[in-house]
Formats: C-alpha cells, structure tokens, sequence
C-alpha cells in the first residue's frame, strides 16, 4: 500500500510524516480538513471541497497556511508521486479500483500549552494521498446495516457540524457503538430526537419514489455528495425534499441510502437489525447511484 504525505509542501514518505506534540489539532482537535477522491486519478469535486475547507476554516477564525490555488496544486502534486497500484483489490467495486483518497488537513498551529488560539504559531498544512478505502462491490449489490446510536449528535452552539473540523470524538464513539452491533454505520439523533446524519455520512430516505434527506439547519455538515445528488435528482425528475426525519420515518421507508466521497450513494438496506422495505436495494436508490456514477465519468473524462 502506497501512502504520500505532503507536509507544509514538502513529500515525505509516512512515515516520516510527524507533527510536533503542541501541535494544536492533535492537542485539541483544532484543525479543519476534507476528503477528496480520484476518479480516473482526478480529484474529484475538488472545487467544492477546497470552498467548503475555507468556510470550515472561517467559522473557526483559523486561518489557512495555504490559499485554495496552492492547496490544489498541491493535491495535484501529492497525487501524481503516488505510484499506481501494483495489486488492485480483488473485492473492489470496479470504478473504485486503484483510485485514490486525498486527506487535506490544516491546522493552526502549535505554541504554548493553552485553549487561547492567539497562542497558535507554525501552521501545518498536510495532504495525505493513500488508497480509496471505499465499500466492497458486495455491499452495492446487497447493502449494508446502519444503527441507530445512542451517542447523540452535537447540538448547534457546540462544535460546529456544519464545519469539518478535526474535532470528532463523537463519530468516532458513534461509529464504535454501530460496529459492535455488527452495523456499518452510525446514525446520529440530535437532541430532540430528530435524524441528523451519519458519523461520517448523509442519510436519505424514499418514500413512494419521493426522497427525503434532513435541512442543513438539522445541523449537519453539507455533504459535496449530498448536494451532489439532490442537484443529479432534481434533474432526473426526482421528487426531493429537504426535511426533518424522525427514526420512524427511517423504520418506515421502503429505501434508505447514505452519502459520502468514498461511498457515493450506498444502499442501506437493513436497521437495527430489521430489514429496510423489501430488504433489498431499491430502484431509486438505484437510479440515483448511476446518476452520480455518470456524472463522475463525465468530470472524469473532461480531465
Ligand atoms: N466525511 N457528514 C459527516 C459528519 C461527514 O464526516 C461526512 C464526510 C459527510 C459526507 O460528506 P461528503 O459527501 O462531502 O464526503 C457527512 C469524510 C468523507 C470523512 O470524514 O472521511
């Protein structure tokens, strides 16, 4: 496996690639980043993820070591000194194998002991180009298992979910909690009771061929995915909706499917432990996971 770091310009092997202890990401989890990936070894969205890593970086008051300009020439850079890979993974879905997952991190710095950020000096700016680790050709054709956690997401006034910030303790136990009960995702509830999203996802129901995913006033982080195809399903004749779901309308639909980089549009198809309508993937879910498959080919193709 072939791993690349960029660190504040500069390639180094992984593991070489080390940040000071006072480091303030690593301290506090004061740092913001995205997940990019390839198709066809090109970035993919990577406009939409350098716009969203400047407003995670605004609503922290952090300011980037790099400009956007030179964040994607780097990326650029990092990706093309990752070799191709010598064994694809036999389990692969076939547009995954060999491609790419880009980890663009920035943080603000390290300095003295301390919460105050004025304490921050030394930025770091870091790309990680790695392997895509995205779900096995299997889990398309059958789906995968979500669960419901208990650990709640964080209400608005906390750490902002709406910025991607290193600070992810919370997905991390929800995520915990999903994997002992077997599920390969976790689904946050906010404190009311409402379905927010996934630890590292967005979440979607159907209803009668209608789509419903929750606002981005739930709280949420804005999914390039989930904006992604809630512009390919509008456009197809989709019926969307932006609303709020409770865990009863997840129980109730006749699909489910998350979103992310990696997964792109990932039927779910079973619920604490209970099958999701049919138990098995749906048209829409279907429909909308080659509208985005198409759109990837056709960004692809354009280089
Ligand atoms: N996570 N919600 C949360 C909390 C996320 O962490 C992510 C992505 C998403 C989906 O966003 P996008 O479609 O832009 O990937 C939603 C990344 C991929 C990660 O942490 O690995």
């Amino acid at each position: 496996m072939t791993i690349v770091v960029n660190l504040n310009g500069t390639l180094v092997p992984p593991g070489e690639a080390a940040v000071s202890v006072f480091d303030r990401g690593f301290l506090y989890g004061d740092s913001v980043y995205e997940v990019v990936r390839t198709y066809r070894r090109n970035p993919f969205e990577l406009g939409a993820h350098l716009g969203r890593l400047g407003r995670s970086a605004e609503r922290l008051g952090l300011e980037l070591p790099w400009a956007a300009a030179r964040t994607r020439r780097e990326v650029l850079a990092t990706l093309e000194a990752v070799p191709p890979a010598e064994v694809a993974d036999a389990e692969a879905a076939p547009w995954n194998k060999g491609e790419l997952s880009l980890r663009i991190i920035m943080t603000r710095g390290s300095g003295e002991l301390g919460l105050d950020p004025a304490l921050a000096v030394d930025p770091r700016a870091i790309v990680i180009a790695s392997p895509l680790s995205a779900p096995p050709l299997a889990a398309y054709r059958a789906g995968v298992a979500c669960r419901i956690v208990g650990v709640r997401h964080e209400p608005p006034g906390t750490v902002d979910p709406g910025a991607k910030t290193g600070a992810h303790l919370a997905n991390v136990l929800a995520l915990q909690e999903a994997r002992a009960a077997g599920a390969h995702e976790a689904l946050l509830l906010d404190r009311g009771g409402a379905v927010t999203e996934g630890a590292s996802s967005n979440v979607f129901t159907v209803h009668e061929g209608a789509v419903r995913t929750p606002p981005l006033a739930a709280g949420i982080l804005a999914g390039v995915t989930r904006e992604l195809v809630l512009r390919l399903a509008r456009a197809g004749g989709v019926e969307v909706r932006e609303a709020p779901l409770l865990p009863g309308d997840l129980a109730s639909a006749d699909e489910l499917f998350i979103t992310s980089t990696a997964r792109e549009v990932l039927p779910v198809t079973a619920l604490d432990g209970r099958a999701v309508g049919s138990g098995r993937v749906g048209p829409v879910t279907t429909r909308l996971h080659a509208l985005l498959r198409a759109a990837a080919d056709r960004e692809a193709a354009a280089g």
